[in-house]
């Protein structure tokens, strides 16, 4: 099942620990190389004997141990796939929400550009603090994912929430996210990003904050769940999927239009601007100590054109920034667009939306019906958006 993948787990000092050898065991029998690191105090609960003879693999403990001129940290963070940090401590979680980086599995933690999950353990009350509730939030935002503890008997003779969940659970969660359901396999999806660029002379453009960023994250999640993606952009990406690069409206229309007829779905996650300059200028315009006036003429609306060709079987979903009465205004879109669903966003937090690597969304569909997605980063947010989209409906 894991064949060629690195799955690396992380240990903190917790009781829980020792459940670890069992998982490990699971992951290797499926084929996964494990590497393991731990914290200082996870070897209080588990011995690096064990985790080594069941991970076949020498288990880190050092900061400093220089293999190859590569720092410890660093060599971890490119071999593996996935980085899993289970029982993860009520203080392994406040450092790494801080960015601190005292020991080799937070400056890890900290470098990791892939998946992260984390499965929390600990007493009761620690669970319920407040504090630890924000630093959960903290890192959920950023695209850490929770496995959250379980009810139960707790190890300090309590009852309550703070168990480990169990390690299927935990096998289980890391599967789909190494291994993501093929929910969209034999589909093909034409997703639009970035914000078009309408040329006003030589030098000069109208143009808008989109950075592309919801799209692509989009396509790369509709790629790894088994769709034909094709990425319309304005935002260069080189992807092992197919990339049209436009600049201009009427360029992403041309190949929205070529691509959509022979597609299962569309999304229009880019910001195409609403006009274009009637007459541009081949030419840099110079200044003359006058005014300078521009002609605007509307561009094609490409999500409301195809959803007025499209069949019945595929589906069309638009993205709306708004900047008051979000639902509202999103909820008249969709009505006025014909569209299956709509992604609204609101623009004047500005935390999130255009530039950030951050969102949160309100998904209506025809029969306005609301789904709230919770602020969180681009990438997670585009899984949900088409597990949402995509596992209920079809
Ligand atoms: N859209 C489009 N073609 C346009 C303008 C917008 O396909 N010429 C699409 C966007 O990609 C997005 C959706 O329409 O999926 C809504 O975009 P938005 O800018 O919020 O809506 P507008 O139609 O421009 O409405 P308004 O600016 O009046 O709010």
């Amino acid at each position: 099942m894991f064949k060629g993948k690195t799955i690396l787990i992380g240990i903190t000092g917790a009781i829980a620990a020792y459940k670890i050898c069992e998982l490990i065991r699971l992951f290797k029998k499926n084929n996964a190389n494990v590497k393991v690191v731990v914290t200082p105090n996870a070897l209080e609960f588990v011995t690096k004997t064990t985790l080594e003879t069941l991970s076949q693999n020498s288990v880190d403990t050092e900061m400093f141990n220089i293999k190859e001129y590569k720092p410890e940290h660093i060599a971890l963070v490119n071999e593996a796939d996935i980085f899993l940090i289970a029982p993860i401590s009520a203080n392994t979680i406040a450092k790494t929400a801080l960015g601190i980086c005292d020991n080799l599995l937070t400056a890890t933690f900290c470098a990791f550009k892939k998946q992260i999950i984390i499965a929390p353990c600990m007493n009761t009350n620690m669970w319920e603090n407040p504090a630890v509730q924000n630093n959960l939030n903290t890192l959920k935002t950023r695209g850490v994912k929770i496995i959250e503890p379980e009810t139960g008997f707790l190890a300090c003779g309590t009852e309550g929430k703070g168990r480990l969940a169990d390690i299927n659970i935990i096998f289980k969660k890391v599967k789909e996210c190494l291994i993501p359901e093929q929910i969209l396999k034999g589909k093909k999806i034409v997703i639009t990003a970035g914000g078009t660029k309408e040329d006003i002379d030589a030098v000069r453009y109208i143009g808008n904050y989109s950075s592309g960023k919801m799209g692509i994250a989009l396509a790369d999640n509709a790629y790894s769940m088994g769709a034909e993606v094709v990425l319309i952009s304005t935002v260069e990406a080189k992807k092992q999927y197919k990339v049209i690069n436009v600049k201009t409206a009427d360029e992403m229309y041309e190949a929205v239009k070529q691509e959509f007829c022979s597609a299962d779905s569309l999304i229009m996650a880019a910001a195409v601007s609403d006009y274009k300059v009637k007459n541009k200028s081949e030419q840099k315009i110079k200044k003359d100590g006058n005014p300078l006036k521009i002609e605007l003429i509307e561009n094609p609306d490409i999500l409301k054109e195809m959803c007025k060709i499209k069949k019945d079987n595929q589906i069309v979903a638009g993205f709306c920034a708004e900047s008051e009465n979000i639902v509202e205004n999103a909820k008249i879109k969709i009505t006025k667009k014909g569209c299956d669903y709509i992604c609204a966003n609101d623009i004047s937090k500005k935390d999130i939306g255009f530039e950030s690597n951050y969102n949160e969304l309100y998904i209506i569909d025809k029969e306005h019906n609301i789904m709230h997605l919770e602020k969180t980063d681009k990438y997670t947010l585009a899984e949900e958006i088409l597990g949402k989209i995509y596992g209920k409906s079809k």
